[in-house]
């Protein structure tokens, strides 16, 4: 939620930001705002809207700073409107700041300020730290000092930067459960909320931990914890390239990602299997193989599409691994004082590995002292460095809100995970070695199911005035009929359910009627008699099913003439069939928002990280 890009160096800084500000759009793009000091004075502009809004307030040849910061926001605090938007000003109108995060005691600094004679022009959060840090500042014209000592009051999160006119060759940034990224140029820095914003300029990166903060000047930076102390930090270096970074040729993020799949699949899986003996190595588990080994509980904790991928991971490990596995929402999990002993594993799986629920569900965790684990993609992520132990994704840059190819990239990992303890437990060498087989097989398989890119996109068009959807299926395919529902409803704005077909008959079926297009995953697996019988049901009641099938499978013959459409997918073992059997789905819903016009990559309301709660 929100992107921040901050720069001081030798370019022009309004260019900068606003490259910055696009790379990180896709974290909030209700409003945006910069702020530089040109001539020793501070500029800022603000406004409503996308960023092209803004843009086209900035005169860039008017400009010539280099030093300034950008935000776009996804509000929370106060409507997304010209005034709340960032960067906010002290009283003096001197020092400026952006945020992201949330201050939880804003209302009762508000009040001290008020009675000490400040006064607020906005509704936010962030316009109060901002007047706290320069009520200090006006006494001591120290403004790191002044950033240090207001952030000791604060209860909350942030990813903050702050500038002020009278120290006009200084950056400040500091940190606190929202993430924050510095870049090491020769004789510049960025500062953003992502990698993303920083690669273009350099691939040499810190990432301050909580609690710290940075001061940077253009050829030097001292980075030190809130309590004053200086800090040492290792550089390292981003692993992706910038062409990762741009559309290549769709016309949206979702769509390149969603055909980018068979390569993640590939990044996924690439030294981690081995064919010959049927196992699965994965080197970021070593240290805690034994105690997997003999483990006796995992719990898996998510927020949205990384939660679907946690309820598949469910099935796998019980499967493969036989060891009970809880699923919670990470929202639920860190505030109901769950029961954890020692010898638990939690396991965040994330994405962006800065989602605030799943990060604090981790920390909750390890007060309770058992192990913990992180599925994540953005190397170096906060939940990548929480945990104890982990496994990367390397799905490569997600831009699209909606999540495509982490997700296949997740199920494709946990399934890993499961084999991996499986082979240690019960698992036969034969039984691995057919799993790791069809592993192999997935990216052509994929590849096969975006062929039918075309015929889906007819679907599409025919259901794409329909309000409501359904999206029903069993074992495996359950979550992913959940999956499904949330891809449609969060790009399309459409209304949709995923539900256990089977339980439908304990209430849903009265939603079906003649314009209820139901889509129902009836791929060849163990239940597929059973969930025929649920497709029946839905027929007999006049709903328009979509049905995802398996190809060769003779049972197809009993569903064909009851179904409108039949998209076929390979056949392959149903431990594996779900990361096949999303992906006509999540064509199906990017058609559906297409033919509606939404913004795909860019859904109302949303923010591809949340890092608030
Ligand atoms: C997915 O399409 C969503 N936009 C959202 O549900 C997302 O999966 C969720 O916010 C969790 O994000 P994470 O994987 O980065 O933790």
């Amino acid at each position: 939620m929100c992107g921040i890009i901050g720069y001081i160096g030798k370019r022009k800084a309004t260019e900068v930001i606003m490259n910055g500000l696009k790379r990180v759009e896709y974290r909030g793009y209700d409003s945006a705002g910069i702020s530089i000091i040109e001539n020793g004075k501070l500029v800022t502009i603000k406004k409503s809207g996308r960023l092209n809004e803004l843009n086209k307030l900035i005169d860039h040849n008017k400009y010539s700073s280099n030093i300034g910061f950008g935000h776009t926001r996804w509000a929370t605090h106060g409507e997304p409107n010209d005034i709340n938007a960032h960067p906010h000003l002290d009283n003096s109108g001197k020092v400026s700041i952006i945020h992201n995060g949330i201050i939880e005691n804003y209302s009762a600094l508000k009040s001290l300020l008020t009675k000490q004679g400040y006064h607020f022009k906005t509704e936010t959060d962030t316009e109060v730290l901002a007047v706290y840090i320069g009520s200090i500042y006006e006494k001591n014209k120290n403004i790191a000092e002044a950033v240090r000592l207001a952030l000791a009051d604060v209860t909350g999160t942030f990813g903050l930067l702050v500038i002020a006119e009278d120290e006009p060759d200084k950056i400040i940034g500091a940190r606190r459960g929202s993430p924050l990224v510095i870049g090491i140029g020769k004789n510049e820095f960025i500062l953003a909320s992502d990698q993303t914003a920083i690669v273009d300029y350099t691939k040499h990166v810190i990432y301050p931990d909580d609690n710290e903060m940075v001061i940077l000047t253009k050829d030097s930076y001292v980075i030190k914890n809130l309590d004053n102390i200086n800090i040492n930090k290792e550089i390292t270096t981003i692993e992706f390239e910038l062409n990762q970074l741009e559309k290549g040729g769709f016309p949206h993020f979702m769509l390149k990602e969603i055909f980018e799949q068979g390569k993640t699949i590939e990044n996924a899986t690439r030294g981690r299997i081995i064919l010959a003996t049927g196992d699965v190595r994965l080197g970021g588990l070593t240290e805690v193989a034994d105690r997997l080994r003999t483990a006796k509980r995992i719990i898996l904790t998510a927020c949205g599409t990384s939660w679907h991928s946690a309820l598949i991971g469910k099935y796998m490990i019980e499967t493969l691994a036989r060891i009970p596995v809880d699923v919670e929402y990470a929202s639920e999990f860190r505030y109901r004082d769950p029961v954890i002993y020692p010898e638990d594993f939690v396991v965040a799986i994330s994405q962006s590995g800065e989602t605030a629920d799943t990060l604090e569900a981790i920390r909750e965790a390890k007060r309770k002292g058992c192990t913990t684990l992180g599925i994540v993609n953005v190397v170096g992520s906060s939940i990548a460095r929480a945990t104890d132990a982990g496994v990367y994704l390397h799905a490569g840059p997600e831009i699209g809100v909606a999540s495509t190819k982490a997700f296949t990239s997740q199920v494709t990992v946990l399934l890993l995970f499961a084999l991996y303890i499986g082979r240690m437990r019960s698992v036969s060498q034969t039984e691995g070695i057919r799993i790791i087989k069809e592993i192999q097989e997935i990216p052509k398989k994929i590849e096969k199911i975006l062929q039918q890119a075309d015929k889906i996109k007819e679907i599409a068009k025919r259901y794409s005035k329909s309000r409501n959807f359904l999206y029903l299926g069993r074992g495996y395919n359950y979550p992913i009929a959940l999956e499904g529902a949330l891809k449609l409803k969060e790009i399309s704005y459409v209304h949709a359910e995923g539900y256990p077909a089977a339980e439908m008959k304990h209430g849903p079926l009265a939603l079906i009627d003649d314009e209820m297009p139901v889509v129902f995953l009836a791929t060849k697996d163990e239940v597929f008699d059973k969930l025929r019988s649920n497709l029946e049901e839905v027929k007999a009641r006049g709903g328009k099913i979509i049905a995802i099938a398996t190809e060769n499978n003779e049972g197809n013959e009993l569903i064909k003439n009851k179904v409108e459409h039949m998209i076929y997918i390979p056949e392959t073992l149903p431990i594996v069939m779900p990361i096949l059997s999303i992906i006509p789905l999540q064509l199906l819903a990017y058609y559906i928002a297409d033919e509606l016009g939404r913004d795909i990559d860019n859904p109302r309301h949303l923010a591809k990280s949340v890092t608030v709660e």
